[in-house]
This record gives C-alpha cells, structure tokens and sequence, in this order.
C-alpha cells in the first residue's frame, strides 16, 4: 500500500532501519521519539499487524493518540475510532492506545508490536508482566522511547541494547540536537539557563547515577560567617514562612557582592512573632525588597508589613514559579556565582534537594520525605530578590496570581504564560506548549 508518510531524520532514519525485535531508544526531549513510536505503530497496523502504543498515564496516552490518529488519517480506508483510541485498517491490522497507569488495560495478546512511550516512567511489570507475554504468539517486538530517569529499568534495558551477546536487542541514545527540526538556538539557550545537570538528563539523554540531587559546589560556596550591617551596602532578604512543625528562615544578601551576609532560622512562633523578627532584621539591614511567600501563612503577614511601608514583594509558589527560582539558585551555584554561609543546617539542606519529572516533563523540585527544605526557599528567594534589584528583566506575573497546581505541562503552561522576557526564557527551555503552539505547532 503507497503511502506517504513523513521522512525520518536520520537518527530516526538508523532506529527505524535496524531489523533486531527489541529497540531501546533515549534521547532528549522534542529529539522526535513520539514521532517515531507513532509511525512505527501505523506502519505495523498498516501491514495488517496488531500494534499497541503504551503511554505511562491517560494524560500522555492522549498525545500519542494525537500522533497515532493524525499518521492513521493519511492511510486510505482507515477507520479511526476516537471512543476505543484505535485505528483500524483496511487489512484487518489495527493501532490501539493504551495507558499503563491501569494494569488490567494492558493484557491482551497477539501483538506484532509494542510501543512503550517515555517508558522510564512506568513500571518494569508492565513490561514484564504484561506486554513481554502478549508478544509471543507473533514473535512481536517492542520499541522502547523515553528520555532518561537516572539509572532505573530502561537503563538496565538500555545496557542489554549494547550488549553484544543479547543479539535481539538494540540500544540507541540521541540528544535533542540531533532533530534537525528543532532550532539549535533555542537548545543553546537550554543550555545557558539550565542546571548542567538538568540539561545532560533532558537534552543530551544521559543516564544521571544520582539523577536527583539539584545543588553542585555546594562545599565551594558556603564559606562565609554572618555579618552585620554595613554602610553603602544594598540588602535583600528572602524569606520562607514556617507552619505547624517546620521553620522560618530569613536570609539577607548582599545585592552588590552576590553573598549571603545573614540566617535567622527559628520555630514555633505565632504569627505576630514571625512579624516581628522580619521587622526587626529589617531595621538591621534596610533591604530595599523583601521576598516572602505568600501562601496562606504568609498573606495576612505580608499585607500587615505593607502597611507598615516595608517593601514586601509576596512571590506565590506554584511548581512553576518554584523551578525558576531554584533552576536560578543552582545555576549560580554551578557557576561559582554566588557565596553562602557555612552554616551545617543550610548546606546539608541544599545538599539533599532534590528534583523529579512527571512523564509530561513536569519538573518538581523538594526536599526528599522526612528532611526540611526551608533554608533552600528562603535563599531562592533571596536570590530571586537580588536578581530583581540588578536585572531589568523581571515577570511580575511570576509573583502574583494564585493559580492551581497545573497537573499538565500544558495546564503548567497556560498557568505562568506572560509576554515578559522572563517567561520567554523559561519557555524556551521548558518548550512552553502554549508559546509553541501560538508561534503555530503542529499540534
Ligand atoms: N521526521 C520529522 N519530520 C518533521 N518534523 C519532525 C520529525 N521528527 C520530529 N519532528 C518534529 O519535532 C518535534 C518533536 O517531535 P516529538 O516526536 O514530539 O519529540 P519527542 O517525543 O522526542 O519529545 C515536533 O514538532 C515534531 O513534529
Ligand atoms: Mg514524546
């Protein structure tokens, strides 16, 4: 059957070209994986074989039923069921869309073959359990898609894939650079904004050994001791509320001299007590901003200090606004750009911070269970605050409007999209959909 489908880059060109069954691919985000998994799908189904593609969630599973359905469309005489998530062509093959978060969705038989997309983030036993056996009927193969998380079970299927002796498996690794259709810039501006870390993981695909740990040089950086006032210096303080059982933490820096001059961290005060210790360093140091989060402790706080005339700016923490501020704090710390107490508490707090992904490349940053992570939000803060006094460059949108935690990377999108430069920014990178889709996606 003569279809035209659309040309393969070429890395997708040596993925697709390999006649082994079993093809484990990581590459960086947008490299053109879904794009592959798709036609792959449509390929089989077209050749009347029975392909499944497996998302990790329901969520992800819609966009590669986008992808599949779109691909399908373009095969004359195919029927494309939206209720079912399937494809079904003229020979009898057809194209299912199928989620992995519900276990039972995921038996069946007779595949020619799976698909499991951005499958570091869905469990081994749905491949094992699951989709390995309903192979064996047709001798099916599979193809394996995702970018890395740290070195899990698709890294473990990645190192069969280049194992010599495992003759059926095949391993590839792209990054994001190597798709022709994306811009080179927008990747060096990644490159430019993002953690180092970060960036291997998600546009070079590497398999990170600690994937988790967000602050580098921490030990380089925290040499300082507190130091009081001086004349002709610039302050700032960040400040990050305690609720029932953790702590307030006040951090003032040195605008000028990028240094933390001063912590201040204390618990189980009542509301007018965490008032007053602010006001009182306040009177210390003159800052000229104060960044505080404006939650539900922080709020009737911070429109009390207003109207004492301090200058409080409330920054309200979404996963968002919270990545942009934390991506900031550790950048300078990878850059050696910023000096911070040796204080034991704040360094071994920023030491075991952590970051995880969503499949839908939600970035969450915390502390991991059990330990605090209020030193690390009072010094983003800070930090954040001290940008603002030497950068023109500042989203005000960032630090206002309440909004919902997004559950999606489009919801997250829409949720902190702005026309400022700020935003620019942080969409380049974190490829903002709403950006994307206004500068007219394919979508
Ligand atoms: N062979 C190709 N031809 C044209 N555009 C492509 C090709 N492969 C990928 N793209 C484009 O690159 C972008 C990222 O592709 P996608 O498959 O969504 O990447 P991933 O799943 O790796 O994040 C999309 O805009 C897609 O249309
Ligand atoms: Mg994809």
């Amino acid at each position: 059957m003569a279809v035209t489908l659309p040309r393969l880059h070429p890395g997708q060109r040596a993925v697709w070209d390999e006649p082994c069954r079993f093809k484990v691919l990581a590459s960086g985000r947008r490299w053109g994986k879904t794009m592959l998994g798709s036609l792959a799908c449509v390929h089989a189904g077209a050749s009347g074989g029975r392909a499944w593609w497996v998302a990790p969630s329901y969520k992800m599973a819609q966009v590669g039923w986008r992808a599949v359905a779109r691909l399908g469309r373009q095969v004359p005489g195919a029927v494309i069921r939206q209720g079912d998530l399937m494809v079904r062509f003229p020979g009898g093959g057809t194209v299912q869309v199928r989620s992995a978060d519900d276990p039972q969705s995921l038996r069946g038989e007779g595949l020619s073959l799976a698909v499991m997309d951005e499958c570091a983030f869905m469990s081994e036993a749905a491949w094992t359990e699951a989709l390995r056996p309903a192979l064996s009927d047709r001798l099916g193969g599979a193809l394996f898609i995702s970018t890395p998380k740290g070195r899990n079970w698709f890294w473990r299927l990645f190192q069969r894939g280049q194992d010599d002796s495992e003759p059926d498996w095949q391993s590839w690794t792209f990054p994001t650079v190597a798709n022709p259709y994306i811009a080179p810039g927008e990747i060096e501006a990644a490159r430019r904004d993002l953690p180092e870390r970060i960036f291997q993981q998600e546009y070079e695909a590497l398999f990170l050994d600690d994937a988790g740990g967000v602050f580098r040089r921490v030990l380089e950086a925290a040499t300082l001791q507190p130091q009081g006032p001086a004349a002709g210096r610039q302050y700032v303080i960040g400040v990050d509320w305690g609720k029932s059982n953790d702590f307030t933490v006040l951090t003032v820096m040195d605008v000028g001299a990028r240094e933390m001059v001063y912590l201040d961290r204390f618990n189980q005060i009542d509301s007018a007590g965490q008032r007053g210790r602010l006001q009182a360093l306040y009177e210390r140091y003159k800052p000229d901003c104060i960044m505080a989060e404006n939650n539900s402790m922080g709020e009737p706080i911070i429109e009390q200090l207003q109207r004492d005339n301090l200058p409080v700016r409330g920054f309200q923490t979404t996963n968002a606004t919270k990545a942009v501020i934390v991506e900031a704090l550790a950048l300078a710390f990878e850059q050696g750009s910023i000096k911070i107490l040796s204080d034991p508490t704040l360094v071994s707090e920023l030491q075991a911070y952590e970051m995880d992904r969503t499949p839908s490349g939600l970035v969450r940053y915390s502390a991991p269970e059990g330990m605090h992570d209020d030193t690390v939000m009072s010094l983003a803060l800070a930090w954040a605050a001290a940008n603002t006094r030497t950068q023109v460059e500042y989203a005000p949108s960032l630090y206002a409007d309440p909004a919902p935690e997004p559950e999606t990377a489009r919801e997250r999108d829409a949720s902190v999209h702005s026309d400022s430069p700020l935003h620019r920014r942080w969409a380049k990178r974190h490829f903002c959909q709403q950006c994307y889709d206004e500068q007219g996606g394919d979508n």
